[in-house]
């Protein structure tokens, strides 16, 4: 009998009890995966996985994408390393985002494992693009279902942008990838891939503005949606220990790694499965 258990957390995601990621039969996969579908954020705990186990999961859900700009663990190149050293004062992931908007074909979702933690700090913040679009008046979801919104990486990414200027550069690199990069446009309120469901899909970090309107012209309205998606009811924080593991759904939640465990290292392993093309 499945001891698969799951437990609804208040704003984002759903924590999963009784699954190895090690170890599993197909009907509880099955299970994660719809649990997945329906909540875009699972967490686990306790899990004990080695690196080629964490492949192997994430195969389950996709193809993997070798990440373009983060630093990859040595023997696995699937593995992007998401780490901050005692002594260093920027953090990867620092503020709101959703991964790979920047991409034609933005990536499904990223699992990522916790090696390092800090004893204190260093939690995850999710939020809830399905609950922030639901919460929008009939009169703003007719506007956003007319629009849609260019993205980048290149600010970000860049050899002009932000990671640049900070003590990230061994960290995040490949600027010439950032350069080259061109703007994709995607709707701005879309139809999930695996759930049917309307998720509003812009971020603060890769939105640049809204399609047609200038950057000044999309400002107010844009933020006044991340305003929005960040309100209490539509957020969790996710404090890591070693063994948790954390999947999200990059077309339905934001994410934000907090910074405040300066003195300490956290290293999280990080594996990308691809996505497809969205549409509203
Ligand atoms: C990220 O993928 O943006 C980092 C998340 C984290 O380190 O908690």
């Amino acid at each position: 009998m499945s001891e698969l258990r799951l437990m609804e957390l208040e704003g984002c995601g759903v924590e999963i009890s009784g699954f190895d990621l090690t170890r599993h039969n197909a009907p509880d996969l099955e299970s994660v995966k719809q649990a997945f579908a329906d909540y875009g954020l699972v967490f686990f705990r306790d899990q004990k996985l080695s690196e080629q186990q964490h492949i192997q999961f994430a195969e389950n859900f996709g193809k993997i994408n070798i990440n373009r700009f983060f630093a990859a663990h040595p023997d696995y190149p699937q593995i992007a390393l998401v780490s901050k050293d005692p002594d260093q004062t920027t953090n990867i992931g620092g503020g709101w985002h959703t991964d790979h908007s920047y991409d034609l074909e933005p990536a499904l979702g990223s699992i990522l494992v916790a090696r390092e933690v800090p004893e204190q700090g260093g939690a995850t913040c999710f939020a809830n693009l399905y609950r922030a679009y639901e919460s929008l008046s009939a009169g703003l979801k007719a506007t956003l279902a007319g629009l849609s919104a260019v993205h980048s990486a290149r600010h970000i990414f860049g050899s002009q942008g932000a990671h640049e200027q900070q003590d990230i550069t061994d960290r995040v690199g490949n600027s010439a990838a950032a350069d080259v990069l061109t703007d994709v446009i995607h709707p701005m309120v879309i139809t999930h891939p695996l759930s049917g469901r309307k998720a509003l899909y812009v971020n603060p970090a890769f939105t640049l503005h809204i399609a047609g309107w200038r950057v000044e012209e999309s400002r107010a309205l844009l933020d006044y949606l991340y305003t929005v998606v960040q309100q209490d009811e539509n957020t969790t924080e996710f404090n890591w220990r070693p063994g948790s593991v954390a999947f999200w759904d990059n077309r339905a939640t934001w994410h934000l790694a907090k910074n405040d465990y300066h003195g300490h290292k956290r290293l999280m392993h990080r594996i990308t499965v691809e996505g497809c093309a969205l549409t509203a």
